[in-house]
């Protein structure tokens, strides 16, 4: 299993669209050049996934699913459809895009009956344990006051992520302020299998520095 960069375009303003198809480019075209043992994937907004899937071979996740089957359900979001539209995996219970923990399991399930890779985000090490119990793909551990800032969770909270890896059985990544190479470095010396970062590469004035930079550290 290669260690993984995950780049979350959320939906800022540089993320979307003709935007967030060139950082997707940019990403792709890395992925393809690198020497680095490393997975790119990227997580653009959900109304760009087919337009993005289309236009790259690394992997592309959706940044939610809904725990629905196929019906009656104005503006979620369905399992079957982010397939269909290219994704190979989801990132579930973001902290900006929070479920509710009893829908959990069945969210998972609909995940992997489509082949849908699943990280389960968590604030903490109370739910990433209960979490590591449904035996999803990977967890990601995201202190909630340190994401879009300045200072990386490696830096400034590394015991969450150190004990979150010995105290659960599932591959860990981690993110939040995460932007340099010193900080992936730091992230896999702790234990983690890899960084979800959004801001550090989307809101950069160089999206393509940001993320070779990011590389250094694997
Ligand atoms: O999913 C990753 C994200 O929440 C981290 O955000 O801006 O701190 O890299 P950021």
């Amino acid at each position: 299993m290669k260690n993984k960069l995950l780049i979350n375009f959320k939906n800022y303003a540089q993320g979307y669209g003709s935007s967030g198809k060139k950082i997707a480019n940019t990403a792709d075209n890395i992925a393809r050049e690198t020497d680095k043992e490393v997975e790119i994937v990227v997580s653009p907004p959900t109304a760009d996934l087919r337009m993005i899937s289309n236009n790259v071979n690394i992997p592309v996740y959706c940044q939610h699913i809904d725990p629905i089957d196929p019906g009656s359900h104005t503006g979620s979001t369905l399992a079957e459809s982010i397939k269909e539209a290219g994704a190979e995996g989801v990132l579930i219970n973001h902290s900006e895009k929070e479920i509710k923990l009893n829908n959990l399991e069945y969210i998972l399930d609909r995940a992997n009956e489509f082949g849908l890779e699943n990280i389960v985000c968590v604030n903490n090490l109370r739910t990433a344990k209960v979490v590591d119990s449904l035996d999803p793909d990977y967890i990601a551990i995201e202190p909630p006051e340190l994401i879009g800032g300045d200072t990386s969770v490696t830096s400034s909270d590394p015991e969450i992520i150190e004990k979150t890896v010995k105290k659960t059985k599932t591959p860990i990544l981690c993110g939040a302020g995460v932007s340099s190479s010193k900080d992936v470095s730091k992230a896999l010396e702790l234990g983690s299998r890899g960084v979800l970062v959004a801001s550090g590469i989307i809101k950069s004035k160089n999206p393509e520095i940001s993320i070779k930079e990011l590389l250094k550290g694997f």
